[in-house]
């Protein structure tokens, strides 16, 4: 059997991977600005930790997860995390902070794995940069957090529109819970097969289907049935967006597909990536920390689709930014020790430099230098050495000139930065 790589499972190679890279770095330093500190967690966790939190009757625990047991422990189920925010909320109960220090904020990057149906934007293995706030209750920090997405997408000239909603608490969720039960059993023989599995374990999916859009349009709504403190709360955070100049639009079938949500959820949709829209979801999860044996602390968060994002960013750029600023080309073994020299200075000075094989001719070594994009090409044969110069060739304008060996660095620095 040929050694291919998974079905869902990508390589992500040069250009691809700097996007991607791009996308981390930029969620970082918007994070960083926002106080918030970075966590590692395992990518391994028991199976448990997520049908207790993302949710039995979610597709992605139910239908997605990458699960074994454990040859030390058959008892043991674990599992490949689909998400990160199980495990975030496990490490800051076991850490204690839940009692000891409850106000966190956390940021996390990282590979997850679901076994999806693939399709462009939509993989087995992706990463997510997301962000966790423990211990704030307060409308004003969902519209932080759409805030700081705003604030990163912006930094990456991404157009998306927000959508917000609220599902409402423990005391007015199961009023609505109940509404959507009895609407779907009134329409039993319209709603689709998956619709049928949804209806009595899990009715407020039936507002996600996919499959009679229309008819799911007609389901009640939960902006109806919220109780006093959830319609306020959602209602500050709509204020407070609005007084930041984030444009949103409510959309009151937003339901998400893991079942801790509580109160404001949002999702960051963009026109870019085709079918698999959603670039950033996220939303508040009051009960989670406590149900998952923790104290009764409020959490709210949001996770990036990095590779999402990547695809709808100018793939061009990213070709672009890998060019080396200067390849170099030695002619014979002597020029090749003066030129791994030169490269030396040249990177020392922050250049980005690539040698090229030794082994071609100067015609071929050009094409490379050009194909690579380089902005220059700088040779060195046994005339140059004779002569202590080295020929620099600006690869835009074909120019060439013979530079005295010690002036190269000061003379590319300044025309780059020009
Ligand atoms: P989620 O909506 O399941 O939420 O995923 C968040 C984002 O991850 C999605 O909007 C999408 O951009 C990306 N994503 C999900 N599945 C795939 C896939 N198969 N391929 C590529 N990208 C994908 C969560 O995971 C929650 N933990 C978010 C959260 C954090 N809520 C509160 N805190």
């Amino acid at each position: 059997m040929a050694l291919t790589r998974l079905r869902g499972f990508q390589d992500l190679i040069g250009p691809d991977a700097r996007a991607v890279g791009f996308v981390e770095q930029c969620a970082r330093t918007v994070a960083e600005r926002y106080s918030i500190s970075e966590i590692r967690i395992p990518l391994l966790e028991r199976l448990e930790l997520y049908q207790r939190s993302s949710g039995e009757t979610s597709d992605v625990v139910e239908k997605q997860m990458y699960a074994f047991a454990d040859r030390d422990d058959a008892q043991t189920t674990l599992a490949l995390r689909p998400e990160g925010t199980p495990g975030v909320v496990r490490a800051y109960i076991d850490a204690g902070l839940d009692r000891s220090d409850p106000e966190q904020r956390f940021y996390y990057y990282g590979p997850m794995f679901r076994r999806e149906r693939p399709q462009k934007g939509r993989f087995r293995q992706f990463n997510q940069f997301g962000v966790e706030i423990f211990g704030r209750a307060d409308a004003a920090c969902d519209a932080d957090l759409i805030i700081m997405v705003d604030e990163f997408r912006r930094e990456l000239g991404l157009e998306v529109e927000f959508q917000v909603n609220s599902l409402g608490d423990a005391t007015c969720r199961p009023a609505f819970r109940q509404a959507l039960l009895e609407w779907g059993r009134a329409h039993l023989d319209q709603l689709c097969e998956d619709c049928h599995a949804r209806l009595e374990r899990n009715p407020l999916r039936l507002l996600d289907c996919k499959t009679d859009v229309k008819l799911a349009a007609t389901a009640p709504s939960s902006a109806d049935y919220l109780c006093d403190p959830c319609r306020k709360h959602i209602e500050t955070v709509e204020e407070l967006l609005t007084k930041a100049n984030v444009p949103y639009v409510v959309n009151p079938r937003l339901v998400r597909g893991l079942d801790y949500y509580t109160r404001t959820t949002f999702e960051a949709i963009s026109n870019a990536v085709g079918a698999q829209s959603a670039v950033v979801a996220g939303g508040r999860y009051d009960g989670l920390v406590e149900a998952l044996g923790g104290a009764a602390v409020a959490g709210t968060g949001f996770a990036i689709g990095v590779e999402r994002i990547a695809l709808a960013l100018d793939a061009d750029r990213f070709k672009r930014d890998g060019a080396p600023d200067a390849a170099i080309i030695a002619m014979g073994d002597r020029a090749t020790v003066t030129a791994m020299d030169l490269a030396r200075e040249l990177r020392t000075a922050r250049l980005r430099v690539e040698m090229l094989s030794p082994e071609r001719g100067l015609k071929a070594l050009l094409r490379r230098a050009d194909r690579l994009g380089a902005h220059f090409a700088l040779i060195i044969g046994d005339n140059e050495l004779a002569q202590s110069v080295v020929q620099v060739r600006d690869l835009r304008n074909s120019a060439q000139q013979s530079l005295p060996r010690a002036d190269i660095a000061m003379h590319l620095r300044a025309a780059l930065i020009r």
